[in-house]
């Protein structure tokens, strides 16, 4: 016993040396950064006058249309040959609060063609005089019709898009990571690939055209096709399984930030001390090192995994902050209303 408590008073000691260099190491770092950031703002105020600056773009959508359910399939072209295309279809049934021609949502390096707009009440489809992508920083995609949609009036907007997995963490992209396998006599070191989707703050509309702001909420209907082999995860439980597709039920009404899925070889764990079957999943790359996704919270896998008598005590109180704060993000994500990230931003560091 007495041996016990000197060895653990010696590793008390060691934590508090360690605490204490790590606070001064924040704090100096904090001091750092203070000062090159009070140097930026002072510097980065342009002193041209302002009539030789063109008008900022309105960077907030028209509220004239409010999304109210999206159904999305969407197709990673991703084998064991890696290739980062994907193509998919979907459709966004709306309300129309003020008449208006003109539909803008949000698509940002997809290309977009053709566009069926339809008028659920008089059962018709809209003539879609010309649609583009603004040239700006908006992320807009203006769709002009031929008439007014009018007030109160149920349409949706179909249409279908192909962009490129990303590389870099953003939107949807790709994940690497090495498998090793041993037979009787060697080792085999084997590459292996996996697709996930990372879409907070604004990458939704890098994945399929949408109202990519985080108060539009609405319902989402997913599919997603895969090859068989690997298997799909997203925010609700699987509608259907075929042997290359795999449907969603409907997400509850969520920000577009909060979609999620992932596409890999992982097998899911159970946890079966849980009252609800709860699945887990560990992700090689994600940045953020874990993400509140509605009914798929991702984990980078360094702030998920630990194993016993191998991982340091302080990983495991690193893992148990990190797993408290997404699920507390979760539970308000649904139901604080967001504005804006502007204004979200000060909620999420509240
Ligand atoms: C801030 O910027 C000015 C001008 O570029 C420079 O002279 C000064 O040394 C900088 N101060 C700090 C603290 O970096
Ligand atoms: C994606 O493109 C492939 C080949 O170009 C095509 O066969 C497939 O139907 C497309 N997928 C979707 C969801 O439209
Ligand atoms: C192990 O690797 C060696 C060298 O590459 C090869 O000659 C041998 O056939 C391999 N053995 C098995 C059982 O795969
Ligand atoms: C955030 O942006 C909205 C619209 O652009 C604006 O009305 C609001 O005042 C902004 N909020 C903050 C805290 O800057």
């Amino acid at each position: 016993m007495p041996r016990k408590s000197t060895l653990s008073k010696g590793l008390a000691v060691a934590f508090a040396v360690l605490a204490v260099s790590a606070i001064g190491g924040m704090v100096s770092m904090m001091i750092v950064f203070k000062i090159q950031t009070s140097n930026l703002t002072m510097t980065e105020r342009p002193t041209e006058p302002t009539t030789t600056l063109a008008p900022p773009p309105v960077m907030r959508l028209p509220r004239s249309l409010i999304p109210e359910r999206y159904e999305i399939l969407v197709h990673p072209h991703f084998y064991s040959r890696i290739t980062l295309f994907f193509n998919g279809s979907s459709t966004v049934y709306f309300r129309c609060h003020q008449p208006t021609k003109y539909i803008f949502l949000h698509s940002f390096e997809l290309s977009v063609s053709p566009l069926l707009v339809k008028d659920h009440d008089e059962n018709g489809q809209l003539k879609v005089t010309s649609y583009q992508h603004h040239d700006d920083e908006s992320d807009f995609l203006e769709i002009e019709l031929e008439e007014n949609l009018k007030t109160d009036g149920n349409y949706s907007l179909s249409l279908y898009f192909e962009g490129e997995i990303s590389e870099y963490l953003q939107a949807m992209y790709v994940s690497r990571y090495t498998e090793t396998n041993f037979d009787s006599v060697n080792e085999t070191i084997e590459e292996r690939f996996l697709v996930a989707t990372n879409l907070e703050p604004t990458s939704a509309r890098r994945l399929f055209p949408c109202f990519d702001e985080p108060d539009m909420k609405a319902v989402f209907q997913l599919t997603v096709i895969h090859r068989v082999g690997t298997f799909a995860l997203s925010n609700t439980l699987q509608q259907n399984e075929d042997w290359k597709y795999t449907k969603f039920f409907s997400t509850p009404k969520m920000s577009s930030y909060l979609l999620a899925f992932t596409i890999s070889e992982f097998l899911a764990m159970d946890s079966p001390k849980s009252r609800v079957n709860i699945k887990v999943i560990a992700l090689p790359d994600l940045e953020p090192l874990a993400m509140e996704n509605w009914g798929l919270i991702t984990y980078q896998e360094g702030a998920l995994l630990y194993e016993e008598g191998v991982s340091s005590l302080l990983h495991k109180e690193v893992i148990t902050t990190i797993i408290a704060h997404e699920l507390a993000h979760q539970v308000r994500g649904k139901t604080i209303l967001c504005i804006s990230w502007n204004d979200t931003h000060t909620l999420k560091n509240a």
